[in-house]
């Protein structure tokens, strides 16, 4: 890890780079990868110099690419869309409430409890429960049961590598993941939307999946608050309310826990909510989506374009039950 001081002249978190210079960025990565003969990952190659991130002010870690594949039609959302148009019912009930809303809540210093049915159970700070994993550029689709979607470069750890270190045990079968607690910051967890804190869960394979991520950053930038910073769940194949934001606490448990939204409103919001276009909301049908940015609305795929990767962990499953 390469440490340095974060200068004022660094670009802040809202100084993003626009879609096309991202976009050329990689493709200008991957043709150097290329060049020097190294390991595929997804489309893209690694073995490229590493892309410069700053986790915190003050630290700065050396990024790899990681998952990129973007279906034939994918294009990655203007950034301003991603941080303009939140759900994130801590900061309010409308869409542009999280970016206007969160400006005093405090991402740093920041720790994480990690507990319940594992071997090394542990409360660190955010550094050091970072500090031991590698840093991937990742690249996915995030479908809103709300029919809204978007296209994201995050970057982040490995949710199986992160939570391996605290050695679960053989009776854990889910991970719950629970956000931060801190109405004098969260002006709506002084309403009752939701039952606080917000609660997501996963059953544990689907945890640790490759697929699944803690993210800290997108658009090569540090999380924004209104994007879930510091650390937020990224599960690509499920509705976006799974991918609960500013976690604080990560437990292991045997049986399925008791989830914010499937409290609030069973009958809408299931504990699987995979991304299914046959299966539809109690209110409207989940067969296409708004892209962000688009115009034409577009079909919704199976798993969000994700079936080849994740579908054999539902074999046999209900899906129409198991919503
Ligand atoms: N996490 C918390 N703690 N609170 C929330 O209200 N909303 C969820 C999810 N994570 C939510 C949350 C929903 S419904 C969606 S669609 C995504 O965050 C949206 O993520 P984004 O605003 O970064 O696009």
């Amino acid at each position: 890890m390469l440490i340095r001081v974060k200068k004022t002249s660094d670009p802040a978190a809202g100084d993003i780079t626009p879609e096309s210079v991202y976009v050329n960025r990689r493709q200008f990565i991957a043709a150097a990868g290329a060049a020097l003969g190294t390991v595929v990952i997804g489309d893209v190659k690694a073995g490229d110099a590493p892309a410069p991130f700053d986790v915190s002010p003050g630290y700065r870690v050396q990024v790899r690419p990681g998952y990129q594949k973007l279906g034939p039609t994918d294009t990655v959302t203007i950034p301003f869309s991603v941080f303009a148009y939140n759900n994130f019912a801590e900061f309010g009930p409308e869409k542009g409430d999280p970016a206007a809303n969160s400006g005093n809540f405090n991402p740093r210093p920041w720790k994480i409890a990690v507990d319940g049915l594992c071997a090394k159970p542990g409360t660190l700070d955010l550094d050091d429960f970072l500090k031991p994993h590698t840093f991937e550029d990742r690249i996915y689709r995030l479908r809103c049961t709300e029919t809204w979607s978007i296209v994201v470069p995050w970057v982040g750890i490995s949710l199986a590598a992160a939570l391996k270190r605290f050695e679960p045990l053989g009776s854990a079968k889910f991970v719950r993941f629970e956000t931060v607690l801190r109405p004098a910051e969260m002006p709506g967890q002084k309403t009752s939307a939701l039952v606080w804190p917000y609660v997501e869960g996963l059953r544990l394979d689907e945890a640790m999946h490759p697929l699944s991520m803690l993210a800290v950053g997108m658009y090569g930038q540090v999380l924004t608050n209104q994007n879930g910073a510091p650390i937020r769940l990224v599960v690509p194949w499920k509705y976006g309310f799974k991918s609960a934001k500013s976690i604080v606490r990560i437990s292991f448990t045997e049986v399925q826990p008791t989830t914010s939204w499937n409290l609030r409103i069973p009958n809408e919001y299931g504990f699987w909510a995979n991304v299914n276009p046959n299966v539809d909301h109690a209110r409207w049908s989940q067969a296409n989506e708004r892209r962000l940015g688009e115009f034409m609305r577009r079909p919704t795929l199976m798993y969000n374009g994700y079936a080849d990767e994740v579908a054999s962990m539902y074999a046999g499953m209900d899906l129409v039950k198991n919503f």
